[in-house]
């Protein structure tokens, strides 16, 4: 192992900031991170061995006791459940011989749960030693099992069960025609680089990450810093559970992502540029190195590109398993080999990102945008769209639909048309842009998508009639709660205690008193975050309490109550009071009066 290390600490060029690399190879060829390694890279790369390990508890894919030579992970986004996903897991670890999260006895295999992997079209989904599985069932699992008892390499399975697929069921002005390599780069240095800042402001382009910040402006910011060295940075992380649309135009369009952020570099004056890729996508690595290769030979990437005299190049960079490292601070600090905790802003990444130095972080989708806008100008963009939200948005369409898939839409469209369009006819209601939005009701489908009404970074998850809408919002408040990072308490503790006030409710033991309770803690973790992911925590439970309170009403302990007895004045009163132990007090005399 000592040689191992070496090797790939030397592989790495002994940079703390390749830290998570080298971490990865370790645990692909050990299944966990030894001790003795640690030692070793903490010499190696002069940094203290608590730190290692604080990395290395904070990436959900690193570990510090061994994992199954064969480790298997199930997906478990809402998506996955609704098709099957808990029978499939039941029936996968009956026929492993183990519990979820357990290592099989003869450290073959180990099995357990996931966040969303990304594969909410073609689920039940997983990942094998990292690599995606789709389509899981029954008889898929009997051949899994097979495999794994046979001792197979996972690189000679059938690629049946890695087969992934596009979806793609509605183009538009992106998705219709895409640009040829170097296409955007030569306009862009026939025009001028002012010329086609100028023009991606016309174009009206909002980064498509979620926030919507100005895209020209976060460029022109970045470019007007005095610091030269600069960054530009690819978000594709894409952990919002529902969203897999990065993952597709990495699939089929990584050139114009690529030509997008080569063109970022080109505005700003960046000679660096990473692509930070989720580590559920690690079978696009090699495919997208191929590309980066191929950009490289056609003088694309590297030095005085197309002789304009522009040198740049972009590293791939993976991720651990860790969703927080989508908000772009989190995502800078994974960058630098640390754990992705979210620093304070300001100062904004444009000014202070990687190695403090001013840095672009743009989405997959934007890049691919801007690449486009570079050819066909601002205005083609400009031209579809609302007033506030400009040109087209890519859908992540999952759940309830005869078509899971991709659908490119001008900004303005109705929720109506969308559900028209992927096959939905029995839709209740949408989670609209993943656990962090918002989960609108039938009465709302005449709503348009749009910054200004419903801003979504991509995700539409459908339910229909007869779904278990708490189902969804028990599923996603796990899902926060699991990935905090666990920096401010207002988030890690105001997560593990919506978990529990929720569960107590859902499983039928909450009382009037508990929804009060939930509110609260709602406004609490929403008010006092630090970040992002604390702030947006409570939306599945805010939004679908204030649409379906009765959902909610239906499964509290039944309490018989005086005839008469004002309940709703009783519940009142506990809102208003500034002290919530007061309040449960309250609630707690008034139900002992009652019972
Ligand atoms: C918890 C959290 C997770 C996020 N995940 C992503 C993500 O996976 N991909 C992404 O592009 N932006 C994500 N964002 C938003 C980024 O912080 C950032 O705004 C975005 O990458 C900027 O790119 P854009 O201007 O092109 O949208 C996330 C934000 C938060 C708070
Ligand atoms: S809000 Fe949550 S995820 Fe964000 S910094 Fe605080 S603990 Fe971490």
């Amino acid at each position: 192992m000592k040689k191992f290390v070496q090797k790939l600490t030397k592989k790495h060029d002994s940079q703390p900031v390749r830290l998570l690399l080298i971490l990865r190879e370790i645990q692909a060829q050990y299944h966990f991170i030894p001790q003795d390694a640690i030692e070793q890279l903490a010499q190696l790369l002069h940094i203290e061995r608590t730190q290692i390990i604080s990395v290395i508890e904070f990436y959900s894919f690193f570990h510090l006791t061994a994992r199954g030579q064969y480790d298997i992970l199930m997906s478990d986004s809402i998506t996955d459940h609704m098709l099957g996903k808990h029978a499939l897991m039941d029936y996968f670890c009956e026929k492993l011989g183990i519990e979820i999260g357990d290592v099989r006895a003869d450290g073959l295999v180990s099995i357990d749960n996931t966040s969303c992997s990304g594969m909410c079209d073609q689920g039940p989904a997983g990942l094998v030693n990292g690599y995606a599985l789709t389509n899981l069932n029954r008889s898929r699992i009997d051949a899994i099992v097979e495999l794994v008892n046979q001792q197979v390499p996972v690189n000679e399975w059938p690629t049946i069960f890695f087969s992934t697929t596009d979806n793609i069921y509605k183009r538009n002005i992106l998705l219709e025609s895409t640009i040829t390599a170097g296409e955007a780069l030569k306009s862009a240095f026939t025009r001028g680089l002012k010329e086609t800042l100028h023009e991606v402001e016309i174009s009206g382009l909002r980064g498509r990450g979620g926030a919507g910040f100005s895209t020209a402006m976060k460029w022109r910011f970045c470019s007007e810093e005095a610091e030269t060295e600069r960054y530009v940075v690819c978000n594709a992380d894409e952990g919002e559970p529902g969203t897999f649309k990065d993952r597709v135009l990495l699939n089929s369009y990584a050139d114009q992502v690529f030509e997008g952020m080569t063109l970022c570099a080109a505005v700003i004056g960046a000679k660096q540029g990473f692509l930070y890729l989720r580590g559920e996508y690690l079978h696009l690595f090699e495919p997208l190195q191929q590309i980066l290769q191929a950009r490289r030979a056609q003088a694309l990437l590297g030095n005085n590109i197309l002789k304009s005299g522009l040198d740049f190049d972009i590293e791939i960079r993976l991720g651990a398993g860790a969703y927080i490292c989508g908000e772009e601070s989190a995502l800078i600090e994974s960058l630098e080999g640390k754990r992705g905790i979210p620093r304070n802003r300001p100062p904004y990444p444009v000014t202070q990102g990687y190695l403090q130095k001013p840095t672009v972080v743009n989405n997959v989708e934007t890049f691919f945008a801007a690449a486009k806008i570079a050819v066909a100008g601002g205005q083609a963009f400009a031209d579809l769209g609302t007033k506030k939200s400009k040109g087209t948005k890519i859908l992540s369409i999952s759940g309830d639909c005869e078509r899971p898939g991709i659908y490119e839409y001008p900004f303005g469209t109705s929720v109506n048309e969308i559900l028209h369009d992927c096959h939905a006819s029995h839709a209740f209601g949408i989670q609209v842009g993943g656990p962090s939005g918002v989960f609108i009701a039938r009465d709302e489908f005449n709503r348009q998508l749009a910054f200004e009404d419903l801003a979504t970074g991509g995700s539409f998850i459908i339910l229909n009639e007869g779904r278990n809408i708490l189902a969804l919002v028990k599923n996603f408040t796990h899902f926060f709660a699991h990935e905090s990072c666990g920096f401010c308490t207002p988030c890690r503790v105001g997560t593990a205690l919506l978990q529990k006030q929720l569960d107590k409710i859902v499983d039928g033991h909450g009382s009037a008193g508990d929804v009060v309770a939930l509110e609260e803690l709602c406004q609490l973790v929403k008010n006092y975050s630090h970040c992002g992911l604390g702030q947006t925590a409570a939306n599945p439970i805010i939004s679908t309490l204030q649409r379906y309170p009765e959902i909610y009403q239906k499964l509290l302990k039944k309490i018989s109550y005086e005839p008469g007895f004002d309940l709703d004045g009783a519940l009142e009163n506990a809102r208003k009071m500034a002290n919530r132990d007061d309040a449960n007090a309250h609630l707690a005399q008034v139900e002992e009066e009652n019972e």
